[in-house]
């Protein structure tokens, strides 16, 4: 059966991949963004709400015009670093911002909400494959502000009978150039984006921020998830929330460990490009190895993740930074790298 979504944060990353999934398989999608980070022209499916968390009053009106059967919440301030230096927005946003939608659905008998959160709530693992029962203890305030909203979803559980599906990502990754839709930050932070952009020219000289790390080749470790295996779940999570009450959690990753070297490697076999990167210090905030144990997803919501291997994600980003649309931040560099080399 199919069933109507509001997509807060549809205009991002993630949430744009959301809505292709979801409008490909006959849901009725709208996106609500305040468009911040996120680009109109990510919307592909379905209308566009702009609004905001922190607007009480607007997130009423998007309510009160049309009746959604569940919602997904990928709106967040997402930035390690951003957030170790201004806590502030991200507490505001993340955590007051998640209150808002959590009393405006209340308020509209929404019962059902998919959340977003991060691996960043383990900090510091004290184990090889991190899961869901792994102890919590963020290191930041970014991890800090998913884990209040994670409790509040346990509490509203409990006290409203919210039903809600935590789903903590690791590295989301990857591209559907095809449909149009990829990674676009205005200001990249992400390694994988990060290399492809130096394998072509662009961008800032490429780091590797720190080589002394307690790993094989001594660079960070991390798990790589495709943005359309983090849809499928999503979308398994819309079924197993109907059937089951409660507040549950799943870990999302591929339980497979890329050290930042071997991230590189991959992406001059894909490009077919040597990669310049110079060492650089340690970045704050920065794990040595995030690993996911996503067993419970497999087994629980009958996740199977498509993407099991590096190479074709990093060929999906490849393709999708190497021709980006005009609303993309990075298609005016790219016309004027290719300017260059012409
Ligand atoms: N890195 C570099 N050079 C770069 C960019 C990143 O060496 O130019 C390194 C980082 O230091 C890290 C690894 O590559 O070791 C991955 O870094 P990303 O910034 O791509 O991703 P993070 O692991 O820092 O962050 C991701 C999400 C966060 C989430 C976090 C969980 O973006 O939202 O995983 O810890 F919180």
């Amino acid at each position: 059966s199919t069933s109507s979504i509001l997509i807060c944060g549809g205009a991002g990353y993630i949430g744009s991949h959301m809505a292709q999934w979801l409008a490909e398989r006959g849901h009725t999608v709208t996106v609500l963004d305040n468009l911040s980070t996120g680009h109109r022209g990510a919307v592909r499916w379905g209308r566009l709400i702009e609004a905001d968390l922190m607007d009480p009053a607007g997130l009423k009106r998007a309510f009160s015009g049309q009746r959604f059967d569940a919602v997904m919440h990928f709106c967040a301030r997402s930035l390690v670093g951003e957030s170790v230096a201004e806590p502030y927005p991200y507490y505001s946003n993340n955590v007051t911002g998640t209150l808002n939608l959590l009393e405006a659905m209340r308020d509209h008998n929404v019962s059902q909400i998919v959340f977003s959160s991060t691996a960043a709530v383990f900090g510091n693992p004290i184990s090889e494959a991190i899961d869901e029962e792994h102890p919590r203890s963020p290191i930041n305030p970014y991890g800090a502000s998913k884990l209040m909203a994670e409790r509040f979803l346990a509490d509203a559980a409990h006290a409203y009978g919210l039903r809600s599906v935590t789903l903590r990502y690791f590295n989301a990754a990857g591209a559907l150039p095809e449909h149009g839709i990829g990674e676009a930050h205005a200001c990249e932070t992400h390694l994988i984006p990060n290399v492809l952009r130096a394998a072509l020219g662009q961008g800032p000289a490429l780091k590797v921020f720190g080589n002394d790390y307690d790993t094989a080749d001594g660079t960070c470790v991390r798990d790589y998830v495709h943005v359309q295996d983090l849809a499928q779940a999503h979308a398994l999570a819309l079924g197993f929330m109907a059937r089951e009450a409660g507040a549950h959690t799943f870990n999302l990753g591929n339980a497979q460990g890329f050290s930042v070297q071997e991230v590189i490697a991959t992406a001059a076999s894909v490009t077919g490009v040597q990669i310049p990167y110079d060492v650089a210090p340690r970045r704050a905030g920065d794990p040595a190895r995030l690993v996911a144990s996503s067993e419970k997803a497999r087994r629980v919501l009958g996740w199977t993740p498509q993407w099991t291997a590096l190479e074709p994600i990093i060929e999906s980003a490849w393709r999708w930074h190497r021709d980006p649309p005009s609303w993309s931040p990075h298609a005016h560099a790219h016309a004027h790298a290719l300017g260059h080399i012409a």
